[in-house]
């Protein structure tokens, strides 16, 4: 590691992203709200800050942006390792596991079997339940209860269905190998009933993990709600290395169909500009949402890191964070159907913010800088192309680099640059541009909502239709912020800088 080093001053710890004290995470896991607490469980190595000694961590929250550690909740033992899992408040102790008292929180996750264990090699999905509002876990004796004999099969996402046919706990997992979301049934979260499979479909040019399987109405009219169906895969995102695609579609309480599949993913050579992403950038991963949120919303975590250089950022003695949390919605998108996504609106409390706003700017060929700025800045900007071939923003800029976020209205696609973003050399697959297609509004112009902090930048493109989530290691005085355009000008008609103090 060359450059900038994290070490001495921990100088890429996030302001507004999770991420454990001192040790290594993953996934998101067990997402629950639950008397008025959010529960956020991820995988988690308790001795180090590389993968490994794989248990459930666990972070406590009353408002989804400030969060406190707690003591590891479900820890890996000899035989096996804790992958990842859900959440459910088995509210009428279907289980039988409640004390008579409190609901049991009742966790599903994966036993992947160590070489001690009689199952080596395999992985199968067990339960663990709470009765304390989900501090400490008991695992059940009769673990795993979900056995397919295989090794592939794992990271199960429970929620309680209620429909036509009947009111019942459903399961998701993977068969990862095989590019298929199995879907399971219970009536007590412990006998399991094979209901179908989805997939393979769409983007295949990975495993496939960490699914989940969720209603949301469309336009906002209960009457037309969809079922979204998302599945991560590694590699073969958008970008590259890991990512997360979702399709939309119907779930009868047995089985899912998809109005937005594009191929039968048996083919790795389609347009991945085809498929529909949760996110078009490097960084972000195996996102879930959480069980029991509030009014209705479906809220989203990812993890904040890539497979393919996750090891090596240059972060210590932590390593990873979690995206910030997004409430999705379903809107029609030129006639179809498409996720959109917002920062929740607890960021808007998450401190004191400085704001400057500027209207009107023009931006001539070059870069125009605009106040000396911060570290951590939530930035709202509407561009309008004049005759640039590129325009936009360079954040975290050092007066020459920084990390690019442009436009190519030409093109129909947005970028993030971030080759010269700081310190990229800690792995040869890090620095990279990575582009997504956008479409301009009908009056032409461009928005662009951009969360920055110590070591990240997240995207959210035209009301949160397209988002990019990217990892950057910046030194911590690059902290300029700039408009730039090449090949002629555009304009800036509003921009507005919050900037946390
Ligand atoms: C996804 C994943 C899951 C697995 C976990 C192990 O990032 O590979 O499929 O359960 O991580 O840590």
């Amino acid at each position: 590691m060359t450059a900038i080093s994290a070490h001495e001053d921990d100088i890429f710890r996030p302001a507004l992203h999770y991420t454990a004290k001192n040790t290594w995470l993953n996934d998101p896991n067990g997402l629950v709200y639950h008397e008025g607490i959010y529960h956020l469980y991820y995988q988690n190595n308790p001795f180090g800050n590389v993968w490994g000694n794989v248990s459930w961590g666990h972070a406590t929250s009353v408002d989804l942006v400030n969060w406190d550690e707690q003591p590891v909740a479900i820890a890996c033992d000899a035989e096996e390792d804790i992958f990842s899992g859900s959440i459910v408040i088995d509210q009428y102790n279907t289980s039988g596991l409640g004390n008579g008292q409190t609901a049991p929180l009742v966790a599903m996750y994966t036993s992947a079997y160590k070489d001690s264990s009689a199952r080596r090699g395999t992985q199968a999905q067990s339960l663990a339940w709470s009765s304390d509002g989900g501090y400490t876990w008991t695992k059940h004796h009769s673990n795993p209860v979900l056995d397919r004999n295989s090794a592939d099969f794992r990271d199960p996402k429970v929620f309680r269905y209620d429909g036509p046919p009947g009111s019942y706990w459903v399961m998701v997992a993977v068969e990862a190998n095989d590019h298929k979301v199995v879907i399971y049934s219970s009536d007590n979260l412990r006998d399991w009933h094979y209901l179908s499979s989805f997939g393979p479909a769409n983007a295949t040019g990975g495993v496939w993990e960490c699914p989940d399987l969720f209603p949301l109405p469309l336009d906002g009219d209960e009457e037309r709600t969809k079922w979204i169906l998302t599945v991560n895969l590694n590699p073969g995102g958008p970008n590259g290395g890991s990512g997360g695609q979702y399709f939309v579609g119907h779930f009868d309480g047995v089985a899912f169909t998809s109005e937005t599949t594009v191929t039968d993913g048996s083919s790795e050579t389609a347009e991945l500009d085809a498929y529909h992403w949760l996110d078009w950038g490097r960084d972000y991963y195996a996102a879930v949402s959480f069980n029991n949120a509030p009014d209705g919303r479906r809220l989203m975590v990812g993890w904040m890191n890539n497979w393919q250089y996750g090891a090596a950022i240059p972060t210590w003695p932590w390593r990873s964070s979690m995206s910030l949390v997004r409430e999705m919605s379903l809107v029609t998108d030129q006639g179809q159907p498409r996720l959109s996504q917002q920062v929740a609106d607890e960021y808007r409390n998450c401190g004191s913010m400085s704001v400057n706003t500027w209207s009107g700017l023009a931006i001539d060929e070059g870069m125009r800088h605009l106040h000396p700025g911060a570290p951590v800045e939530i930035i709202d900007v509407t561009f309008l192309p004049g005759s640039a071939e590129e325009f936009g923003l360079i954040i975290r800029g050092n007066g020459t680099d920084g990390t690019r976020i442009g436009i190519r209205p030409s093109e129909n696609r947005i970028i993030t640059d971030r080759t010269s973003s700081g310190n990229t050399e800690f792995h040869e697959s890090f620095a990279s541009i990575d582009t997504a297609p956008l479409r301009p509004a009908r009056d032409g112009s461009y928005s662009l909502k951009i969360f920055v902090d110590h070591c990240s930048v997240e995207v959210f493109a035209q009301d949160g239709q397209v988002t990019m989530t990217g990892l950057i290691f910046p030194g911590p005085d690059s902290t300029c912020l700039s408009l730039y355009a090449k090949g002629g000008t555009a304009t800036a008609p509003s921009l507005k800088v919050a900037r946390l103090g």
